[in-house]
């Protein structure tokens, strides 16, 4: 099984996807850890429920990114992590994180990337007036929202939708692609290399 450590900031219902996917048997995973930043995060709740270990780490508790991004890095070793995945995770990341787990850290991202990248990607479709909106799974790469894409879904914005509305429409498609995602990802790691 893919040994996962998911990094979320609030809900946690894409935390709740993997885990079901997991109980499921959708996905050959198990969640060593979960990283939450925000001691409100719902995610630590669901965690919990799980029986999943968390770690909270305070971001404003340390002098830089750099600084927050080796705490994780030793928090995700420490519980033996091999894939990361971003599930809700609002910090921008550094290359001591990237470079701790290259190619196997995966964000999910509520937009049809790479249209409305950052955050209120919602918002930022809806003022935009697009008619097809969506989201997408990508490897994550130093630069925001813009790394190789695994996967990706869409859903129609109706007519009477608010950010609330059009969120929860994506929503039902994270939670179907992520698991998905991530075992796409595992799968396409090259094999070990046999010298003769
Ligand atoms: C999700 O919609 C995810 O795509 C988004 O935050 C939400 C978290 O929901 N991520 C970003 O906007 C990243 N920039 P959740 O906490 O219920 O999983």
């Amino acid at each position: 099984p893919l040994k996962l450590g998911i990094m979320a900031s609030g809900n946690g219902s894409n935390f709740e996807a993997v885990a079901e996917a997991i109980k499921n048997k959708e996905l050959a995973a198990q969640i060593k850890v979960l990283i939450y930043n925000n001691s409100s995060a719902k995610a630590a709740v669901r965690a919990e429920n799980w029986s999943v270990p968390s770690v909270f780490l305070d971001h404003r508790k340390y002098k830089n990114r750099e600084e927050f991004d080796r705490e994780i890095v030793q928090t995700l070793r420490q519980y033996d992590v091999e894939w990361v995945i971003m599930a809700g995770w609002m910090r921008l990341v550094t290359p001591i994180l990237i470079d701790a787990f290259p190619d196997k850290i995966i964000n999910i991202h509520p937009s049809l990337l790479p249209s409305f990248k950052g955050i209120n990607a919602v918002e930022q479709a809806l003022a935009a007036g697009v008619k097809i909106a969506g989201c997408t799974v990508h490897l994550v790469c130093l630069e925001m929202d813009s790394g190789a894409i695994l996967m990706q879904a869409a859903v129609p914005v109706l007519p009477d939708d608010t950010s609330e509305t059009l969120h929860a429409r994506i929503q039902v498609e994270e939670h179907r692609i992520l698991p998905q995602a991530i075992a796409l990802a595992a799968q396409r790691q090259p094999q070990a290399t046999v010298m003769y």
